[in-house]
């Protein structure tokens, strides 16, 4: 699924492009027809033959059978480098042997108590270490990471108001499902956007507890702070935002944010959901040095397995540990995810690994540049760790609006059509990034530039 359609189009001819992506459709059928039988069964026992909205594609979706380091193979045997890499999850590449000893190991003593085990406390303990904050609890995904920060957010400053940011996706509770990727007519006023509900189900009342503002301007959240004087509970945001490709903060705006924050006594969280475990070894707030009042973590930290944590400062820590605040779950620190936790953490994920995915990456963002270049394509890469992507726009892009109004997603769309007939499996849509592993050599990097080369140059007609 396509979270957004922008509404751009760059300066190539829409013939070409609706020409190549019929073509390149036409072959993405031909070599996936079992994927095609998977999906009609599929679609007979779950909503559009998904377990998630998100794993939605055009014509259907890519079934995987099995995954080993960098690579994965679909159900018609096909291989592909994965740089989708589980929606940014599987830095630790695919069956990575020291997970799996972990967990094997962790399987034959019991799964499951819901009684604290040792794995929840060297997690957490190493937690402290990369990202700075005291104190730590663990949840299921980023959605319960976000939902329960925000929780403690409103029970310790007793107000009811979150700002978050227009065009992020923070998870599907119902405090941050509002803004996430609402339609160039409904944006409202740049100063003060509309809160825009993302689907249905989501009771207006609620929806208007939820104020939006653009990325990178500190000056238009310190009006909104004035506006809402004494009755923002927090701001949620991510310090880079990796939802609408990536985009970085502007130099001195997370520094401004976190003096806005303090100032009006807002607990600044930081959705590190995606960047917390790729970027850097300390994720953003490390990479670029501002501390918030919370972290919100899933995704890359347990190595594939269904895991998330919040990092808190000791004064929020005592509003949970009083139980002023219910930070609760069944599976909380389930000892099975603890292990992969522990061992991606202290073991899989060293500084030293982060070192050799930023050079991979650094390797593969300069060598799409090139050809960028080369092409002459009205695009311009972005990256950070783990992380980067083709941004398809002729100029630099710093907000929602921008990306809306500047990103031409037909040709992004193209790119990935290109990307998955080429042996390259990248994630649907024109939103997202791809996220390097450990396992990503310079093999695999050759061969996405080999199949961005392809669409550069079918598209220059060269
Ligand atoms: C920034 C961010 N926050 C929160 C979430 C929600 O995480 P989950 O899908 O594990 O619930 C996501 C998921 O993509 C995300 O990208």
């Amino acid at each position: 699924m396509a979270r957004t359609e922008t509404a751009a189009e760059s300066a190539i001819d829409r013939k070409l492009i609706n020409k190549l992506t019929e073509e390149q459709m036409a072959r993405f059928r031909e070599h996936t027809p079992t994927s095609a039988e998977y999906f009609d069964r599929a679609r007979k026992v779950m909503p559009g033959g998904v377990p998630s909205s998100f794993q939605l594609n055009d014509p259907w979706p890519v079934y995987i059978d099995r995954g080993k380091g960098a690579l994965v193979w679909d159900v018609d045997g096909s291989e592909y480098v994965d740089f989708h890499n589980g929606f940014g999850v599987m830095c630790v590449g695919h069956a990575n042997p020291v997970i799996g000893e972990a967990v094997k190991a962790r399987h034959d003593e019991g799964t499951h108590f819901a009684a604290p085990t040792n794995g929840s406390i060297v997690s957490a303990q190493n937690l402290v270490e990369r990202f700075g904050l005291p104190q730590w609890r663990f949840s299921n995904s980023g959605t319960e990471s976000t939902l329960s920060a925000i929780h403690l957010a409103r029970g310790a400053t007793e107000r009811d108001l979150v700002i978050k940011i227009e065009g992020s996706y923070d998870g599907h509770h119902d405090a941050v499902m509002v803004s996430c990727y609402p339609e160039l007519d409904e944006l409202g006023p740049r100063e003060s956007p509309n809160p825009i509900p993302f689907g249905h189900g989501y009771p207006q009342t609620v929806v208007e507890l939820t104020v939006p503002v653009p990325f990178n301007d500190a000056e238009i959240l310190e009006a909104t702070l004035k506006r809402h004087e004494g009755k923002v509970a927090g701001l949620i945001m991510e310090p880079a935002m990796m939802n609408i490709n990536i985009i970085p903060p502007k130099d001195g705006y997370l520094e401004r944010v976190r003096e806005l924050c303090t100032e009006h006594e807002v607990m600044l969280i930081f959705d590190e959901v995606k960047t917390g475990a790729t970027i850097s070894y300390g994720g953003a707030t490390q990479r670029f040095g501002v501390q918030p009042d919370m972290i919100c973590l899933a995704k890359a930290i347990c190595g594939g397995y269904p895991g998330g944590a919040i990092g808190m400062t000791a004064e929020l820590g005592e509003v949970v540990a009083s139980d002023k605040v219910h930070q609760i779950g069944t599976f909380n620190g389930n000892p099975l995810v603890m292990a992969a936790a522990e061992a991606t953490l202290t073991r899989v994920l060293t500084p030293e690994a982060y070192e050799k995915i930023e050079a991979a990456n650094d390797a593969l963002l300069a060598r799409c540049q090139e050809v960028i270049d080369r092409y002459g394509l009205p695009a311009y890469t972005q990256g950070l760790g783990a992380k980067g992507c083709v941004i398809f726009a002729p100029e630099p892009i710093y907000e929602y609006r921008d990306y809306l109004t500047k990103v031409d997603g037909d040709l992004s769309t193209l790119a990935w059509l290109y990307h998955m007939n080429h042996g390259i499996f990248m994630t649907p849509g024109v939103e997202e990034e791809w996220t390097l592993s450990i396992a990503h050599e310079q093999e695999h990097i050759a061969r996405y530039v080999a199949a961005f080369e392809a669409f550069a140059s079918d598209l220059s007609g060269s």
